[in-house]
This record gives C-alpha cells, structure tokens and sequence, in this order.
C-alpha cells in the first residue's frame, strides 16, 4: 500500500487506466476495440454536423440569390444531414443498448473470474489479517460496476479531449487568440471543480471510520448469526437510531462543501458566457459586410460552443475518473498481495501416498504483528500413530494444525514430513496425504452428495460416499431427508434443507473420510454431537485409522484417552507428554483435568 501513496494521483490514474484497458482487452477485444471506435467516432460527429449544417446553409443562402432554385447540391446536403443523422442514431442504439451491455457483461466476468482465482489462492494469513479483510471487502463493494464505469470515463475523456483539439484547431484560422481566449474562460470552471473534487474527496476519508462503522451495523443487522442476539438483548432500536447518527453526521459533512459548490458556481458559468458572447460579437461585422458567410459563422460559433462544452464534459468525466480511481487501485492491489508462504516451484513429491513421520522441531510461531502463541515446540509422529493434543482454549492447538498445513511458516524451527522440511515440499502432493475436519468447518449450501464428494474430487464413488456418510453416523439423518443424498442444503437456496449444527458436523466428518487419506487430522470432531454417536464415530475410526495417522485435538477425555501418544500444551508449549496410563500415572496437569471431567459425570 505504501508504494502507491508514494506516487502522485495522476501517475496511479495513468497506471490504472493501463491496468484497466489490458484487462479490458483480455475480456473482449472485439467489443473493446468496437467500443473505443464507436466513442472516437462521437468526439468527431458534432464537428463533422456542424459542418455540413455550414455548407448546408450557405447553399441555402446561395439558393435564395438564386430565386429560389433548389440545386442538386443543396438537396444533397439536406439529405446528407438527416441520414447522417440516422446513423448516428442508430449507432446511439448499437452502442448503448447492446454493445456496452456486452463489453460490460464480459468485462465483469473476466474481472469476477479473476478476483475468485486471487482471493482462493490467498496465503491464510492474508485471510486472517483485518487490514486485507477491509481491502477485500473495498473491492468487494463495487468493482464490478466500478471498474467499467471507469473505462467508460476513460473513453469519454479521450472523446472529449478529441472534440475539444479539433475545434482548436478549427478556431485556429480564425487567430490563433480565438481558441486561446476560450480556454482561458473555461479554466475557473476547470478549477472549480477540481477543487470541489479534492474537498468532497477529502469529505470521503474524514468519513471513513464512520462508513465502516455503518456497513459493519447494517451487516450484523441483517445476519441471522447475530440478528437473534440484537433480538434477544433488544439492541435493535440503539443500533438503528447509531445508523441514523452515522447517517446525519454523514449527510451534514457532504452537503456543505456541495452547497458551497453550487453556490459558487455561477462566477465560472458567467465569465464563460461572457467571453463566448463577446468572441461572437467580436466577429459579427465580418458577417454583416459578407466577409465570412453566415455557414461559417454558425460553424465558428458552434466550435466555440465545442470547445467550452468539451472542457465541461472532460471535467466531469474526471472527476468521476478521479472518485473511481481509488476503488481500481483495490482491486488491482487485491490481485497483487503476495505469496507468504512461498511454495517451491519444483518442490518435492512423493511417490507413495502412505501413513507419514510427522516431526516438529523446536517450534515457534506468532501471527503477525502478535507475540508467539508456539513456543519451541517439538514432538515427533510416527507412522501409523494415533496422536491426541489437549489443553485449555488459546493454548495453540488450532494454531499447531494450521503450521502443519503451512498456513503460516514457523518463526523459527523446522516441521519435518517423512525427513523432508515442510517449506521444500509441494503443497499440493502434501495435501493429498491429509484428511481434515476443521474446528470451523465448512458448511457447503450443496447437495448432501456434494458435500461428502468434495473430500476428493479426484474419484467419483457413491459407494464409498455412502460408507463415509455411515461412518460419520450421518445416514441416519440422510435418510429421512425429502430427497436423500440428493437434497440440497443451507438457507440460501429456495430447495435447501437447514441441519443441525451437529448434523453438520457429521458430514464434515464424512468428508473428511471420504478422503481416505493415510492421516486424519480432527480438530474438535465432535464437539456438537451427542454422545451416542461420538462413541460409535471413534469406533469407526479406530478400525478405519488403525493403520494409518490419526491427530485429534479435543476437549473430551474420553476420546482422547486411547491414542499411542497425547500431548498437552499450555501458553504454547508442550507440559506434558505420554500415554493416557503414563500421564494418569504423573497425576499432574492432564491427570487433573481429566478427573475433573470424569467426576462431573460421577458425583
Ligand atoms: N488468526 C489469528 N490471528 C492472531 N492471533 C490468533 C489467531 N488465531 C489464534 N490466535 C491466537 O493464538 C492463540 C492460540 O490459538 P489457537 O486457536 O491455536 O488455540 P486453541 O488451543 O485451538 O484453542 P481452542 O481450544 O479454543 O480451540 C490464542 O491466544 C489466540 O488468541
Ligand atoms: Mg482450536
């Protein structure tokens, strides 16, 4: 973000309206090309009206010294005007109605497209971080008109930018002073509008927070995750009446520098028509004693009209161009975050996706900007172990997972894959190692099939889709489900079906066996389902995972208490180390929290 305060607002419009033309070809080079001809074509067409209405009337004059005999010439030109006018019409009709609707439709395609290709290869941590968030929410909130709408700026500030050298260059002739005078008389409306545009810009940002502030209250006001508790707590009518605060404050601070504006506005409007006025004046004797014709007086008094007109349309068109500006840097920024995690290019595979050796090595790590969370830890998995982490909430567990997916790289220390440093391997090889269900996992508004089937893409296999579905002990609820394994889910679709948290999970969990991956990393697996089907779930899983990696993470002691190894950290590091007997047997931390537990359910 840095590099790009450093340069000035007209070098990073020139750079994003590079940015936005290469994308703008990538999408649709024939719609493109056709579009910036078509406006080409209308920076041109009032001179070339005005002209033919010059030769138009000067034939008219001529007829009439003529006694009225209407010549093949005159005839001609009143034909020539209304068919170029039909074809300006008609192009009007092209180029509004459909060739900008199809430039645009593909444009936000292409832009859409490679938004999704971005933000689904982001590094976690970019995920994670509230400044990206708000760049990603930024460019969320309107690129896709944005960004078109500023080629479309673009376009017309070359069309104006045309009209207005023409007509220069037309006036010149007439002394060179004449378009000269003109352009000085445009510049305090020029100026005026700049200015207004650097203070309304500025309004903007003094706005920001409580822009924010605004879109965060009508988000949780809408959300049915929060909107229950608003209920609840009756915080509805004190958010509401913020909103509205917000709302004023806002009001209030953009209507002055507008009423000034437009208060101020009638000084350039005025030395503009004078000037105009007094240049036509200037040159009326020279009609009067036939010098010039009255064609080409109308045709000098039109380019003058050109020229205060084009300035006023560019300068709107900028200042659009300018307000937009900002919006395009974030997007192209978005596209341009880098990689944290720098994947080898040629990184490591391996051959056979087997039970691996997992081993950390003096471990540390801290999400950026905080302290470590990790602290020095060290602890090897063997091939085919069952390995269990316990601890208190924050203790880094969750964080522990993330390093081994290499969410985030340690700060220091090393994770070993059968020997192998993590950082030399390639992701995507590794991952076919590793099924998961995350602490937060996802909930896919898809069908049941489809949920289960995105545990691995690679094979389509209703028979092992249905094993999952009974080991995760989600068949049951399948089953009475309208439409089975076909049944869509989720709230935002009309067909969908909404589960329980627990019935959820389950399918999370059926994902992940879906996978069949030699090492099941479960975070948490069973924390919103009933004990019943917790025990016969881990029943499954120690058959299913009895010769291949297991990592579970729980609170529950009792699916915990038969793994090869558990660990038990605290504040980051690891306390305690051993089997279940081992660690009964020390009767310190894990032999504490244990009974603690267990004597819940037996007092
Ligand atoms: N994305 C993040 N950015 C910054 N800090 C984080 C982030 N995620 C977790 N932390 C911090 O890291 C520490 C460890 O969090 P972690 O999620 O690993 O705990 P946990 O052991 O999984 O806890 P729980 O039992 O509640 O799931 C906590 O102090 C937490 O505040
Ligand atoms: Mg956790």
């Amino acid at each position: 973000m840095e590099s790009t305060q450093k340069i000035s607002i007209v070098g990073q419009l020139l750079i994003n309206i590079r940015r936005t033309l290469k994308v703008a070809w990538k999408a649709d080079r024939k719609a493109f090309l056709l579009v910036a001809i078509m406006t080409l074509i209308g920076a041109v067409a009032p001179i070339i009206f005005s002209y033919i209405y010059q030769l138009f009337l000067d034939q008219l004059i001529f007829a009439q010294s003529k006694l009225g005999i209407i010549s093949a010439t005159l005839l001609g030109l009143f034909a020539l005007r209304y068919i170029l006018r039909a074809i300006d019409n008609f192009k009007a009709v092209y180029q509004y109605q459909y060739l900008e609707r199809v430039f645009r439709y593909r444009l936000e395609n292409t832009l859409t497209l490679e938004l999704a290709k971005k933000l689904s290869s982001l590094d976690m941590a970019h995920f994670e971080n509230p400044e990206t968030q708000n760049l990603i929410r930024k460019v969320r909130e309107g690129y896709t008109w944005r960004i078109p709408n500023f080629i479309q700026n673009t376009f017309f500030v070359l069309a104006s930018i045309g009209t207005f050298v023409s007509a220069f260059v037309i006036l010149l002739p007439f002394g060179w002073w004449i378009p000269t005078t003109m352009v000085v008389a445009v510049i305090p409306r020029f100026w005026l509008r700049t200015k207004y545009s650097k203070i309304s810009w500025s309004v903007f940002n003094q706005n920001i927070p409580e822009s924010k502030e605004l879109s965060y209250i009508s988000d949780i006001l809408e959300k049915p995750a929060t909107i229950k508790e608003i209920r609840i707590f009756q915080a509805r009518e004190a958010l509401l009446s913020k909103m509205e605060t917000l709302y004023t404050h806002i009001f209030e601070s953009i209507k002055k520098p507008l009423a000034k504006f437009i208060s101020a506005l009638y000084v350039p409007i005025a030395v503009e028509l004078l000037v105009l006025g007094l240049l036509v004046y200037y040159r009326l004797p020279t009609v009067v004693s036939g010098v010039i014709t009255i064609g080409a007086f109308t045709f000098f008094v039109s380019m003058l009209d050109q020229i205060a007109s084009s300035t006023r349309e560019m300068t709107g068109e900028l200042s659009e161009l300018y307000e937009h500006n900002l919006y395009v840097g974030y997007y192209f920024e978005v596209l341009a975050l880098p990689r944290l995690v720098a994947e080898k290019k040629h990184g490591h595979r391996f051959k056979e996706i087997v039970p691996p050796s997992i081993e950390f090595q003096n471990v540390s790590f801290g999400y950026p900007g905080g302290p470590h969370v990790i602290r020095n830890v060290s602890f090897a998995i063997k091939p085919g172990e069952h390995f269990a982490i316990v601890g208190q909430n924050g203790a880094g567990k969750t964080t522990l997972i993330k390093l081994l997916f290499r969410f985030y790289d340690p700060d220091e220390g090393n994770i070993l894959i059968n020997g192998k440093n993590l950082r030399e391997l390639k992701l995507d090889n590794w991952y076919k190692f590793v099924g998961t269900l995350f602490q937060d996992f996802a909930k896919f508004s898809l069908t049941i099939k489809e949920n289960i089937m995105l545990g691995n893409t690679r094979e389509h296999n209703e028979q092992k889709m249905k094993e999952a579905a009974h080991k995760a002990g989600a068949d049951e609820f399948i089953a009475k489900l309208p439409r089975k394994y076909d049944q869509r889910l989720g709230t935002a679709f009309e067909d969908g079906v909404e589960l329980s948290q627990g019935q959820w999970q389950k399918l999370a969990l059926a994902r992940a066996f879906y996978e069949e991956a030699p090492l099941l990393i479960l975070d948490e697996p069973t924390s919103a389902i009933d004990a019943e089907a917790e025990a016969a779930i881990f029943d499954h899983i120690d058959k299913i995972y009895e010769n291949k990696n297991l990592v579970l993470i729980s609170h529950r002691f009792s699916s915990v208490r038969s793994a090869d190894t558990i660990i038990v950290l605290r504040d980051g590091r690891i306390i305690e180390t051993g089997t279940h007997n081992d660690l009964m047997k020390k009767d310190t931390t894990y032999a504490r929290m244990f009974k603690t537990q267990a004597s819940g359910y037996l007092a």
